[in-house]
């Protein structure tokens, strides 16, 4: 019998850290748009923003608060009367509202930004939270800059605010300055030393300074967090946040390392990825996990062997999983005879074994050239290759089906300048004796192979 997993709150906070981030800033109608996707998602809380810090802000958390009716959504203010009444204004009508309030805490903080004693400090964390908490139930507080904060004080702190109503305590480590160990023994000390905070959730809120968001985020989870706070694609103030999909792909992929579980909908992230870095402008890295262009694409001919005969040699999701169409076997120099001679079919050519060395030697000559090989670079090659007046014997033979087809056996010996345009990739065509590329999954055990399997697998990386 497998042990319950818990269950863990994901807190979106795109649409508020996410758009502080230079270049994410978001109109009303953007972030709406986004909202109903992070719905899709089925993240538990949405941050729709910070309502005071301007009309848009407050406009926009207001009409997502109106129309998305399912999730918690959640508005910023700073410790202070006027933030948290404007909080509260945008938030009212929400099916499921929350005040977010934050101070820091943290003695770098108090002495030069707020200018304010730890007893001022605590004084106002507590009257600000037993405000919010006169307005709404869901109160939400943060002791920014919590890492860097005396953990004697930031104990204090958290004592005074669950005595004053907040139902999250979320420690920020604001700068990302924590490292995995310590954070997972910040929660911990917080854990036996507030009292009442077994009735509140402990959430973890990680910025990407030294790119230990994810992990401190997960360290927390495994010292009894139960929320993180996340955006998609990881953006976020200057280095970022903890990436949503990387930690939910994480507990997904390693339920043996992190036994917990999210509601979230995992096939809807690249999605949301693809709708946040169009709606930004914002690109996201060719090689961020999960969702980066090269996530599931493989060049090595090695990788792209193993990925023929079984993508778990080289994956360990599906792409499907995270909502990305296919793996892409891209070509190029580091690419195989066995991954030349699929595309090649998949472009309607079946080659033997001598013409395909042929074509693989002249293909990785062009890839040296041009990087990038791409379908239509590849049919000009064939056609050059292919010249029956100056060859004995034709290297090459068009597929019957793609002479039936008509439309994409290429003409022979066209000269380059004349060719067609690039044609479109096809679907890989999928049968239960071929693998997810539609390559033959290998025969493993006829003893009269005219190659053995280590021989073609030497011959075709
Ligand atoms: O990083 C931070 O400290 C914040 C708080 C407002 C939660 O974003
Ligand atoms: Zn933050």
């Amino acid at each position: 019998m497998t042990a319950e997993r818990a269950r863990v709150t994901v807190f979106d906070t795109t649409l508020r850290d996410g758009e502080q981030s230079p270049g994410c800033s978001m109109n009303q109608q953007e972030k709406l748009r986004l909202a109903h996707q992070l719905d899709r998602l089925a993240v538990d809380v949405i941050e729709a923003g910070f309502p005071i810090a301007s009309d848009g802000d407050f406009e926009a958390v207001k009409a997502i608060a109106a129309v998305v009716r399912r999730p918690i959504i959640a508005g910023l203010a700073r410790a202070c009367r006027p933030d948290i009444e404007c909080a509260w204004e945008a938030l009212k009508h929400a099916a499921r509202p929350r005040i977010h309030v934050f101070l820091a805490t943290s003695d770098i903080h108090l002495q030069y930004k707020l200018r304010i004693t730890r007893d001022q400090c605590v004084a106002q964390a507590r009257e600000a939270v037993a405000f919010a908490k006169s307005l709404c139930d869901d109160i939400e507080f943060s002791p920014e800059d919590a890492t860097r904060t005396d953990p004697d004080f930031l104990c204090r702190v958290l004592q005074a605010v669950v005595e004053a109503g907040a139902t999250t305590v979320n420690i920020p480590d604001t700068v990302g300055y924590a490292v995995p160990s310590e954070f997972g023994q910040l929660i911990a000390t917080i854990r036996r030393r507030v009292k009442g905070i077994e009735k509140v959730t402990i959430s973890a809120h990680c910025h990407n300074d030294l790119g230990m968001a994810v992990a401190n985020a997960l360290a927390a989870v495994a010292a009894g967090a139960r929320q993180v706070e996340c955006t998609i694609n990881g953006i976020g103030e200057r280095a970022g946040n903890a990436s949503l999909e990387e930690i939910v792909m994480a507990m997904r992929t390693r339920p043996d390392q992190y036994p917990y579980e999210t509601d979230v909908v995992s096939e809807q992230i690249f999605a949301a990825s693809q709708l946040l870095s169009e709606t930004t402008g914002v690109a996201v890295q060719p090689n961020k996990a999960i969702i980066g262009r090269n996530a599931f694409a493989h060049e090595a001919g090695i990788h792209q062997d193993g990925m023929l005969k079984n993508p778990l040699t080289y994956e360990i999701m599906t792409p499907k999983s995270v909502g990305v169409p296919d793996s892409k076997l891209v070509l190029g120099k580091h690419s195989g005879r066995h991954a030349l001679g699929l595309r090649c079919e998949q472009l309607g050519y079946h080659f033997d074994r001598r013409a395909l060395d042929d074509i693989y030697r002249r293909f990785v000559r062009l890839a040296d050239k041009i990087k990038h090989v791409e379908d239509h670079h590849l049919l000009e090659l064939i056609r050059e290759t292919h010249k029956p007046a100056t060859s004995a014997t034709p290297l090459i033979e068009p597929l019957p089906s793609a002479k039936a087809a008509g439309a994409s056996a290429p003409v022979v010996n066209v000269a380059p300048a004349n060719l067609p345009e690039p044609e479109p990739v096809k679907p890989f065509p999928i049968a239960s004796h071929t693998n997810p590329f539609g390559a033959p999954l290998p025969v493993h055990s006829d003893p009269h192979h005219e190659h053995t399997q280590q021989e073609d697998y030497l011959w075709g990386v």
